[in-house]
C-alpha cells in the first residue's frame, strides 16, 4: 500500500487552540518512518489549507463557522483524490476535519460504486448539528454532517450520507442530551465503555467488520484521541476518565489490519501544547502502525499452543 500522509492541522473546531501542531507532532513521533519500515511506500503530502472563505464573526454561535467549512471543502477534495492514489491516512487537527475527510471518502466510494463503512473510535458521539450544540464547537458535529443530518447551512453539501446502520461508534462515555435524542432515532451502533467492560472490545468490533465484509464496503476509521483513557494519552482537550486501554486500543488497530478491509484513517484532536514529552503522539503513531501492519509476532509462523 502506498500511504499518503496529508497534514490537516484544523483548529477551528473548537476553542482551545493547540490542534494545529498534530500533524508536526506526528511527523517527530516518526509516522512516516513506522510505515516504511512495514514495507509501506509512504509520501507526506504536506499540509492541506482551507478553501478561500468569509470571515468569521467573533461571536458567532458556531465557534469559527466559515474556516470550518474552507476546512471541509479542502480536505473533502483531497479525500477525494487520495483514495485513487493509495491509503489516505489524516494528521489533524481536531475532529472537525471528519466532515471533509470522510465527504470526500463518501464521494469515492460511491464513484466506486461500494458502500462506505465508517468506525469512530470516541468518547463522544459528535453527532450534533450546529443549531443543537450548546458549545458551539463544531468538532462535536462531523458525524451528523457526513451522515445527512439537516442544519449544516453553507457546508458543502453531502451527496452521498453514510447510511445509519454503517456507522459505528466505539467508546462512548460522554454524549450530550440533545446528541442522545438524535441518536436514538437512527441506526446508528453505539458501543459504550460499559459494553466494552462486560464483553470486550473484540466482540462488537468484529460484528461491525463482518457487515463490511458481507458488503464489500469500503472502511474508514476515525481515531479520537479521547478515545483512550487520559492516563495514557494526556494530550487532548476533552479528556474523559474511562477510556480504552493501550492493549484494547492496539487489538482494535490489530483486528482492523486483519480484516483486510481498512482503506482510510484520521488521527484526530492531538493537542501536542498538552503532551508530555510527546508520549501521545508516539502512542498514536503507533497505534497507526498497528492497524497497518506492526506485529510482534507473526501468528501465521509462530504456534501459540
Ligand atoms: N459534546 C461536546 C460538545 O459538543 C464535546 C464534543 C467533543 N468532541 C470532540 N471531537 N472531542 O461540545
Ligand atoms: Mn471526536
Ligand atoms: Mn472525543
Ligand atoms: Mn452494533
Amino acid at each position: 500500500t502506498t500511504c499518503l500522509l496529508i497534514g490537516a492541522p484544523v483548529d477551528s473546531g473548537k476553542r482551545r487552540r493547540g490542534c494545529l501542531m498534530g500533524p508536526d507532532a506526528y511527523r517527530t513521533a516518526g509516522l512516516a518512518e513506522s510505515l516504511s519500515d512495514l514495507g509501506h511506500a509512504v509520501v507526506d503530502l504536506g499540509n492541506c489549507a482551507p478553501a478561500p472563505h468569509d470571515q468569521d464573526h467573533p461571536n458567532s454561535p458556531a465557534y469559527a463557522l466559515n474556516e470550518t467549512i474552507g476546512w471541509t471543502a479542502a480536505l473533502s477534495d483531497a479525500a477525494e483524490t487520495a483514495m485513487t492514489r493509495g491509503f489516505p491516512l489524516f494528521l489533524g487537527g481536531d475532529h472537525s476535519l471528519s466532515a471533509g475527510s470522510v465527504r470526500g471518502v463518501a464521494n469515492h466510494a460511491a464513484r466506486e460504486g461500494r458502500p462506505l463503512f465508517v468506525l469512530w473510535l470516541d468518547a463522544h458521539t459528535d453527532f450534533h448539528t450546529p443549531k443543537s450544540s450548546a458549545s458551539g464547537n463544531l468538532h462535536g458535529t462531523p458525524v451528523a454532517y457526513f451522515a445527512g443530518r439537516d442544519g449544516f447551512d453553507g457546508f458543502p453539501t453531502v451527496e452521498n450520507p453514510v447510511p445509519e446502520e454503517n456507522i459505528c461508534m466505539i467508546g462512548l462515555r460522554s454524549v450530550d442530551a440533545a446528541e442522545h435524542e438524535a441518536l436514538a432515532a437512527t441506526r446508528i451502533h453505539c458501543h459504550d465503555m460499559r459494553e466494552i467492560d462486560e464483553h470486550g472490545i473484540a466482540k462488537p468490533l468484529n460484528a461491525f467488520l463482518a457487515k463490511v465484509a458481507a458488503a464489500n464496503g469500503l472502511l474508514h476509521v476515525s481515531l479520537d484521541v479521547d478515545f483512550l483513557d487520559p492516563s495514557v494519552a494526556p494530550a487532548v482537550g476533552t479528556t474523559v476518565p474511562g477510556g480504552a486501554t493501550v492493549r484494547e486500543a492496539h487489538l482494535v488497530m490489530e483486528l482492523l489490519h486483519d480484516s483486510g478491509l481498512l482503506t482510510s484513517m484520521d488521527l484526530v484532536e492531538l493537542n501536542p501544547f498538552l503532551d508530555e514529552r510527546g508520549r501521545t503522539a508516539k502512542l498514536m503513531v503507533d497505534l497507526a502502525a498497528s492497524a497497518l501492519g506492526r506485529r510482534v509476532f507473526d501468528r501465521t509462523t509462530r504456534s501459540f499452543s
